[in-house]
This record gives structure tokens, C-alpha cells and sequence, in this order.
């Protein structure tokens, strides 16, 4: 379906054209002053230059040409030179049901599907997971699901750190503690061993603990390092080692980003880059691309319009290993040669920023990745706790993700027991429900680019703009909709009315901006738009619920009207937060 805003400029552009102005001029935008108006266009003033006239005159022209609009009740001209638009209740009411009827709520997809991968997760294999990693999980599960939304296919992949130090690091710390294993025994020609010699407990004890070792001990960091540049280069045992960490890894990151609601297609990793890189580094010296810079082999990336200097991308050290960049250009080899993207989008901490500047330029100056081919970097920032710092346990360490979801999931068991009565058992799972919207919707409500607080107990608040809020908004629609039902009515053959007063046109006006801000969300990669949306959505129902009997109208048409317009506010909300990845429970 064409958005509102699109009918109304259309016959906006009608007007101006029969007034004798360009068309241009007729844009259309939300109202500023909502007490005066639903819409307006400032055209008036900007083409008052180029006609030589007073605004004012150029949108008395036009007003006079929207007498018959279909869609607008009221048109005014207002100083300087507003045109200021009401639409006519008929017409909303003719939309909703319109919408109603459209399986995407009026969302017109793409009509040319983009292939779109979404890089983000980018957890570090055998380091726990932090809440660093939150907000790229939460942000590209969002994107993904957005993308997928608007009708492009769409593959996630986690890219997992899964080929650095951190695994030197963990053999030689094993390789110290049981040297007798047979990944150790150079002269050993037999099967290795099925099952892991530890457990993801273990892991998480071992990689601390030689991580602290190598920073004060100058041996075992150069161990640790060998035992990397050996794996990286096919060591037997270290490769078998290898493979168990993975397994064991792999297992429990499925389980924490699985209670997050956060799924990938692909899990593939910096190790899968790896078979790339010999041919990727022999072509880019072939043709030129790369060259010898004290030592280390670069590419540069600067540009002449560059104010700061950019450094170049530097993809091999002295001693010939690989580094983050390099990875990244292979993985960007391999991508194009499996999937041929249109658009590939990098969640990470926008303190990487410098590093998808030099990858990308890279990779379009080597002809890596095609003109057609959209990158993006989207950079998050930092999530703090309530010093302003970044976030951390009580005791000053890095808070574990699981620990972070246990905590809100029990604040928000205590908050559903203090407003009523439910099973422990029900308490427990819709907690967990409602604890996931208080997470994702207190870091998605911000603009990604920017740091903010995590605030255990503003985001678990069932009022103001909160994640529970707009669930508890939800639920109370369920409720209304399941006592409805139980009076025996049904669901079937509902229409939406004209509005009945000022509270029900303000609902049905928010509703009818759902198609427009699902595509300008996408557009902009701006999650936080929806957020807003939807705050300003339940706003709108909450006052309108408020201020109306619903269950007790008498008038049934009126009724019919007023069931019709919650079943479709719902809908839409739940369109809303399944993009933000969480979903509403029964009762709460
Ligand atoms: N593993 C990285 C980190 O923890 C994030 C990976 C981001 N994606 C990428 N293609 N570089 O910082």
C-alpha cells in the first residue's frame, strides 16, 4: 500500500500544479504542532523565492485547490505561509481496513529483493561472553530481521574470533597442566580422542588465568604464541585441540545468544578465512595493489578529500602472519564468491570504525568487492553503568552476559509477584519474556551510535518508555480481546469506523504510520525509530483505552469499530518488537 504520506502529497502536487507552482514544492510532513494540525507542507515558503510572491498567497493558491480532496478534511493556509491538513475520518478508517486486510499491515517489500548479510555476534571463541558482545548481538538480530521484513534475503553470520591468540593462549596453558595428552606427543600417529579433555567451565577458567600468566611472563606469552603460529599453520595436535574448543564452545554460545532470541545462519568464523589468504595476498601483489612497507606488506587506502590522514591497510606483518584486516578481506573474498551480496552490514564497536574504513577501501580499490556491492559499518557505542563507566559487576569485573540476564529476569520475577498472584512456574517464564524485552528494548530505544546506561530498574519499569510497557500495552489489548470473546462475539467480519472522537483519531493515526516507519527504519538502519514508534503507539492506545468504554458499549457497530482498531493497534505492535526480536507474553 502507498504510505499516507505519499497519497497526501500526491494530491498536494496536484494542487500546487493547478495553482501554476512546481510540484516539488509539495512536500509533506508530520505536523509539528499536533494541536493544529495531522500534516502540513512548508512549500509555500520555500518556493516564495523563486515566484517572487508571499508565501502566504502561494498557499492560499493551493488550499483553494484541495476543496475536493478525497483524502484531507481540512486544508489551511496559515502564516507565513504553513499548509496546514487534517485527514478526513472516512479516509483513515477506509486505510486501516485496508491494512487489515494486507497479510504486511500495508508495507510495501522490495520489489527487487536485495541478498543482504548481516556480519555481527563476532564472538571470541573460548572468552565468555561479555555484554560488549550484547549489543552487537541485539542490533544485528534486529537489522537481520528488519532486512527480512522489508523482503530481501537475508543471511546472519556470527563471524566468530576464532582463530587468534586466545587459542595459543589455551594450549599452552593445557599443554602445561596435562602434558601427557596425546595432542602433545610429537611422535603420536593414532586417532585423537572424540571427547574434549574439558568442559566450557574448564575453558572459562583456563583462558583468565593464562591470559593474566602472559602478561607477566615473557616465556609463556612467546609459547603461546608459537603454539598459535603453529595451529595456524596445521600443527596436528594443536589443530585436533582446536576442534574440541570449538565444539565445546560453539555448544554453549548457542545456548547463551539462544536465550537472547538471537539466531544465525551461518556460523562461520576468522578460521574459515584462512584458505583464502595465500591466493587473496598473491594477486594483491601481482597487480600491484599491495607493497612492502618497513617490513610489513600494506595497501594504501588515503585519499586525496581525506582531512585526517587514513593509514594504510596493513594485511601481512614481517614474520608473515595474518592480522584482523587481512581476515576480514578474505572473508569479504569468500562472501562474494558464495553469495554475491548487494549489501553486506558490519555490527561492531564503533571504536572499530578505522578498521572497516581500511577494509573497505581495500576492498573496493583491489576490486575485491564490486561498486554494486553496498558496505556498511554500523558502530556502537559503549554500554555503561550508572557511574558512566563502562558496565561491570558489582565487584568491579566484567559482567558475564548470562549473570546480566539472570539478574533482569529475577528483578522482573519479583515485579510480577508484587502485582499479583501466578504460579511460580508461569512467573518464571514470563519473567524471562518480559526480562528480554526490558533488555533489548532499553538498548535498541537508543540510537545505536551513542553510549548509554544500562539501568537495571528504569528498563524493567512497567511505565514510561520500557520494554515491559509496551508489552503490559499488548497484553492489555489480549485481555480486552479474550473477554470480548468470551461474551460469546466474535473476531470475524470486524471493520474499522470512522473515528468517534479525538482519542480514537489520534490511535488510528499512529497506526497508519506503521509502513513508513518499518522503511525508513530500514533505510536509515535505525532500530530506535521503531522503538519510538511503538512508544508513541501504546501512548496513543493507553490514553484512548482510558478515555473509552470499550466492553460496555452498547452501540454494536460502535463496538465492532472500536474491536477491529485493537485487534489491528496489536497486530502491529507485534509486527514492531518481532523486528526488535522479543516477543509479548498471554498475561503479565
Ligand atoms: N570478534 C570481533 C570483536 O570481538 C568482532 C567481529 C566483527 N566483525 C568483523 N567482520 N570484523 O571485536
Amino acid at each position: 500500500m502507498k504510505k499516507i504520506m505519499d497519497l497526501i502529497a500526491e494530491e498536494l502536487a496536484a494542487a500546487f500544479e493547478a495553482a501554476g507552482y512546481d510540484k516539488e514544492y509539495a512536500k509533506v510532513t508530520l505536523s509539528n504542532r499536533p494541536d493544529l494540525c495531522e500534516y502540513q507542507c512548508n512549500g509555500a515558503m520555500a518556493g516564495a523565492k523563486a515566484y517572487r510572491k508571499a508565501p502566504i498567497m502561494i498557499a492560499d493558491d493551493v488550499v483553494k485547490r484541495l476543496k475536493d480532496s478525497q483524502c484531507l478534511e481540512e486544508a489551511n493556509a496559515v502564516k507565513p505561509g504553513f499548509i496546514n491538513m487534517k485527514l478526513k475520518k472516512e479516509y483513515v478508517a477506509e486505510y486501516l481496513n485496508c491494512m487489515s486486510t494486507d497479510g504486511e499491515l500495508g508495507l510495501e517489500t522490495a520489489k527487487k529483493p536485495k541478498s543482504v548479510v548481516v556480519d555481527y555476534g563476532g564472538a571470541n571463541v573460548a572468552k565468555p561472553l561479555h555484554v560488549g558482545h550484547l549489543r552487537s548481538a541485539i542490533i544485528g538480530e534486529g537489522i537481520k530481521r528488519l532486512a527480512k521484513k522489508m523482503g530481501h534475503r537475508v543471511l546472519g553470520d556470527i563471524h566468530l574470533g576464532d582463530w587468534g591468540y586466545q587459542m595459543g593462549l589455551i594450549i599452552t596453558e593445557l599443554k602445561e597442566r596435562k602434558p601427557e595428552l596425546p595432542y602433545f606427543q610429537e611422535d603420536f600417529h593414532g586417532e585423537y580422542p572424540k571427547e574434549a579433555p574439558f568442559t566450557i567451565g574448564m575453558l572459562e577458567e583456563i583462558y583468565p588465568k593464562a591470559s593474566g600468566r602472559a602478561k607477566e611472563d615473557e616465556d609463556y606469552r612467546k609459547e603461546a604464541l608459537e603454539a598459535t603460529r603453529l595451529l595456524q599453520n596445521g600443527h596436528k595436535g594443536y589443530r585436533a585441540i582446536w576442534n574440541h574448543i570449538m565444539e565445546v564452545s560453539v555448544a554453549d554460545l548457542k545456548k547463551n545468544y539462544e536465550s537472547l532470541n538471537v539466531h544465525f545462519d551461518l556460523w562461520k568464523g576468522e578460521s574459515d578465512a584462512q584458505v583464502y589468504i595465500p591466493d587473496m595476498i598473491e594477486r594483491l601483489k601481482a597487480k600491484g595493489y599491495a607493497h612492502m612497507d618497513e617490513g610489513a606488506l600494506v595497501i594504501d587506502v588515503g585519499q586525496e578529500s581525506d582531512t585526517k590522514e587514513i593509514p594504510p591497510c596493513m594485511i601481512q606483518k614481517s614474520d608473515g602472519a595474518s592480522l584482523y584486516g587481512t581476515t576480514d578481506l578474505a572473508t569479504l573474498v569468500q562472501r562474494m564468491q558464495d553469495y554475491d551480496p548487494d549489501q553486506i552490514i558490519y555490527l561492531a564497536d564503533k571504536r572499530q570504525d578505522l578498521h572497516f574504513l581500511q577494509v573497505f577501501r581495500a576492498a573496493r580499490k583491489t576490486g575485491i568487492v564490486p561498486e554494486k556491492t553496498q558496505l556498511e559499518f554500523l558502530g556502537f557505542g559503549t554500554m555503561n553503568g550508572k557511574d558512566g563507566k563502562p558496565f561491570k559487576t558489582r565487584d568491579g569485573g566484567v559482567m558475564r552476559l548470562e549473570n546480566l540476564i539472570a539478574e533482569i529476569v529475577e528483578e522482573m520475577r519479583k515485579k510480577i509477584a508484587e502485582n499479583r498472584t501466578v504460579d511460580p512456574e508461569e512467573a518464571e517464564e514470563t519473567a524471562r519474556i518480559v526480562g528480554l524485552s526490558a533488555i533489548k528494548y532499553g538498548d535498541l530505544s537508543n540510537q545505536a551510535f551513542k553510549d548509554y546506561v544500562f539501568d537495571v530498574d528504569r528498563f524493567t519499569s512497567f511505565e514510561g518508555n520500557t520494554g515491559p510497557y509496551i508489552l503490559y500495552t499488548i497484553v492489555r489489548i489480549k485481555s480486552i480481546l479474550n473477554k470480548y470473546q468470551a461474551d460469546g462475539k466474535a473476531l470475524l467480519k470486524l471493520k474499522v469506523e470512522p473515528a468517534h472522537d479525538e482519542n480514537e483519531k489520534a490511535l488510528m493515526l499512529e497506526v497508519l504510520k506503521y509502513n513508513n516507519v518499518i522503511e525508513t527504519a530500514f533505510e536509515e538502519l535505525a532500530l530506535h525509530k521503531i522503538c519510538a514508534y511503538i512508544y508513541d503507539l501504546a501512548n496513543a492506545f493507553n490514553r484512548f483505552y482510558h478515555e473509552t468504554k470499550i466492553l460496555a458499549e452498547e452501540d454494536e457497530t460502535k463496538q465492532k469499530g472500536y474491536i477491529a482498531l485493537l485487534v489491528l493497534t496489536k497486530r502491529v505492535l507485534e509486527a514492531c518488537i518481532d523486528v526488535l526480536g522479543f516477543a509479548a507474553p498471554e498475561r503479565m
